[in-house]
C-alpha cells in the first residue's frame, strides 16, 4: 500500500541521510523541548552552538527554573526573538511548581505551557514521548502539497487535507523519527525553489515530481 511504501522509503532515506544534530543523539524531554523552542524561528546551523551552551548553563528543568531571567536571556543572546527565552523560563517554573519538574507527555498537555503551540507540542510529544501525532510546519506542508499534486493550494481546504494526510502517514512506531524525516526532506531536498527531485526518496510517489513548481521565472517572457 502507498502509505506503507512512503514510510519505508522515507525512513530508509532518513537513516542514511539525517544530519547528526546534538538533540538527536540523546532524546530526553527537556533537551527535545529546548531544541524545538530554539528551532521555532531559527535555522538548524544557528541553533547548534546555542543549544550546547544553554544545556551546559542550565542542564535540567530545575536549574532553568531556579535561574535568574537575566542569566537565561544572556544564554539566549544571539538567537533573537527573546520572547522565546522568557516563555521557556516561565514554562520551566510552571513545570517545576505544578508537574514536579517533569514535562507533560502528551501534545494536548504540552500546549498549555507558555511558548508551545500546535507545531511544537506535536514535535515534542512525538520525538520525546512517542505520541503518534503529525508535525506540520511550512516545510512539511510544502512536501505534502507537492506530493498531492496541488503545490499552489493555500486554501483552508487544502490545508485541512494536508493535515489529515500528514496524520495518516505517521507510523505508530518511532513517530518522532518520521516527523523529523519529513521536516528534513523539506529542509534539504524538497526545497522551496529548485527541489532536488533526482535525489528524493519518495520521487515515484510524488504527483509533481521533476516539476519546478514554485519558482516560475516571471520576468523572462
Ligand atoms: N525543525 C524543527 N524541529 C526540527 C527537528 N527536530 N529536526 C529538523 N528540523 C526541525
Amino acid at each position: 500500500e502507498e502509505i506503507i511504501l512512503f514510510r519505508r522509503k522515507l525512513s530508509a532515506w532518513y537513516r542514511r541521510h539525517a544530519r547528526v544534530l546534538p538533540w538527536r543523539t540523546t532524546v530526553e524531554p527537556y533537551s527535545t523541548w529546548l531544541s524545538e523552542i530554539m528551532l521555532q524561528q531559527t535555522r538548524v546551523n544557528a541553533v547548534i552552538d546555542h543549544f550546547n551552551r544553554f544545556l551546559k548553563d542550565f542542564p535540567t528543568m530545575l536549574a532553568l527554573a531556579l535561574a535568574d531571567e537575566d542569566a537565561v536571556l544572556a544564554a539566549w543572546s544571539g538567537l533573537g526573538y527573546y520572547r522565546r527565552a522568557r516563555m521557556l523560563h516561565r514554562a520551566a517554573k510552571f513545570v517545576v511548581e505544578e508537574h514536579e519538574g517533569e514535562l507533560p507527555s502528551t501534545a494536548a498537555e504540552l500546549r498549555r505551557l507558555p511558548g508551545i503551540g500546535e507545531y511544537t507540542s506535536s514535535a515534542i510529544a512525538s520525538i520525546a514521548f512517542g505520541e503518534c501525532i503529525a508535525v506540520v510546519d511550512g516545510n512539511v506542508e510544502r512536501v505534502l502539497l507537492r506530493i498531492a499534486g496541488r503545490p499552489e493550494d493555500k486554501s483552508a481546504a487544502g490545508r485541512a487535507l494536508i493535515t489529515q494526510q500528514a496524520q495518516a502517514l505517521v507510523p505508530a512506531r518511532k513517530p518522532g523519527d518520521h516527523n523529523q524525516a519529513m521536516m528534513e526532506l523539506g529542509a534539504t531536498v524538497c526545497l522551496p525553489r529548485g527541489p532536488l527531485c533526482v535525489v528524493c526518496p519518495v520521487y515515484e510517489l510524488c504527483q509533481t515530481r521533476g516539476e519546478h513548481v514554485t519558482a516560475p521565472r516571471k520576468k523572462l517572457l
